[in-house]
């Protein structure tokens, strides 16, 4: 599915054209700074095509109604614009039924529904075991995390009384799997590792810890927030309990998220949030709860933000996710040897272009990452520079922050070529 193991592009999987997309994208005219915008920072927000933004103002200049709620024309209009895009995310990453596609805020909002289902699980009589934690159980994260996949879980631990353990990291980068059957054992309720790190780059192998979960009872949660936008994604394939994801890294608007998660596993979940539209009946003494996706969604959901993240992953499907993979892999591996031309430049995380994705980080030599994100900013480059929301990473690399390049369906190795130049130059400013 997104085994980029293979030296070359296989011939059945064409070359993105960059300057039919990039033309599709406003922003990417843009100068910063008397220079022509080179947008690095993709893995912290995508930049959006014009058919986004063109889809969330059409919907909102002749579609907007509240959804589930209005037998007028409008609302079934915006129910079916929002059901809509929900079966286009769910065709998008694979998944067995829309229904098991959860709209929320953000993939941190998707993690700590789980969280707090399990959480609810804990406190409640009769919850199903699968879900409830107490003294003696384990929750199995990595060093790799965003910080949305560790401190979820640090609650969950703190609150139930259970242990929070995790996969540590190579030199290299990659996770390390050599404790793998002690470190997720009979005890362990839930793994809870990213598919793609937002930090480092790497892609992780899902098969062996996912077995591992499995031959001991464990649910397997995926953060995808950095690999839905940029792998072909076929959620029956990677055969896990839950991914998060969220539309803004993939072309689509902040304000929208998802939850996918196994169908027969949702159904057995308590509510996260309580509110309209997730109920069955409420009386003053209790209320009864909608089936999955609703129980999820309480209070009016984010409509437009749907709209435009269905208008996202049709512009995504029709480039081909195969060949949005290779543009990134071909990227990653012209900008990681020049990258290493620039003296003191070490890269943070894999420094080849496999098992990797086209997220960068690196430290240059003495000079902090905020003093290399302003020149690089003068230089109209836009990157992303600090601890990316992964303060464990950096210190298992002991580095306080990074500057990290992010790459997109849109960016042109001329670009990486100006990044190389900015680089060089803060060099020679700070001596
Ligand atoms: N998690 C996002 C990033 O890595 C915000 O930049």
């Amino acid at each position: 599915m997104c085994s980029d193991l293979e030296p070359q592009r296989p011939a059945d999987i064409r070359q993105l054209d960059v300057d039919k997309i990039r033309a599709d994208f406003p922003i990417l005219a843009r100068q910063v700074n008397g220079k022509d915008l080179v947008y690095l920072d993709s893995g912290n927000t995508s930049q959006k095509p014009r058919q986004v933004i063109d889809a969330m103002s059409t919907f909102a200049a002749e579609h907007n109604a509240n959804i589930a709620r209005a037998v007028h024309q409008l609302g079934t209009e915006s129910t079916e614009a929002y059901e809509g895009a929900r079966s286009k995310v769910a065709a998008f990453i694979n998944a067995p039924s829309h229904d098991e596609i959860v709209f929320t805020k953000n993939s941190t909002e998707a993690i700590n529904l789980v969280a707090y289902a399990m959480l609810a699980s804990s406190l409640q009589r009769g919850g199903d075991p699968r879900f409830a934690l107490g003294p003696g159980d384990e929750v199995v994260i990595s060093e790799m995390e965003h910080h949305s996949n560790i401190v979820p879980w640090q609650l969950l631990c703190e609150r139930t009384g259970a242990t929070l353990r995790w996969f540590g990291l190579t030199d290299s980068g990659r996770l390390d799997e050599s404790h793998l059957d002690e470190l997720v054992n009979e005890r362990t309720k839930i793994v809870s590792f990213v598919h793609m790190s937002n930090i480092l780059g790497t892609i992780n192998p899902i098969a062996r810890i996912r077995a591992r979960a499995r031959e001991v009872g464990a649910l397997v949660m995926l953060d995808c927030s950095q690999s839905v936008p940029h792998l072909p994604m076929d959620i029956t394939a990677l055969d896990v309990d839950f991914v998060a994801f969220t539309g803004h890294k993939m072309c689509g608007p902040t304000g929208i998220g998802v939850l996918w998660g196994r169908g027969e596993l949702l159904s057995a979940m308590p509510p996260f949030l309580g509110g309209g539209s997730m109920i069955g009946t409420v009386t003053m003494e209790k209320s009864t709860f909608a089936a999955p996706p609703a129980r999820f969604e309480a209070g009016t959901p984010p409509i437009t933000q749907a709209v435009g993240l269905g208008a996202a992953v049709d512009y995504l499907s029709a480039l081909d996710m195969r060949a949005v993979q290779w543009h990134e892999k071909e990227l990653a591996s012209y900008a990681l040897p020049a990258l290493e031309t620039v003296p003191g430049l070490r890269i943070i995380g894999p420094r080849v272009p496999v098992g990797r994705g086209g997220c960068i980080s690196f430290h240059l030599e003495g000079i902090h990452p905020h003093d290399v994100g302003q020149v690089l900013d003068s230089e109209g480059v836009a990157v992303r520079v600090g601890h990316h929301c992964a303060k464990p990473t950096c210190a298992r690399y002991g580095v306080p922050a990074t500057t990290r390049a992010s790459f997109y369906i849109y960016t042109t190795k001329s670009e990486v070529d100006a990044l190389v130049a900015a680089l060089e130059k803060t060099r020679k400013v700070f001596g």
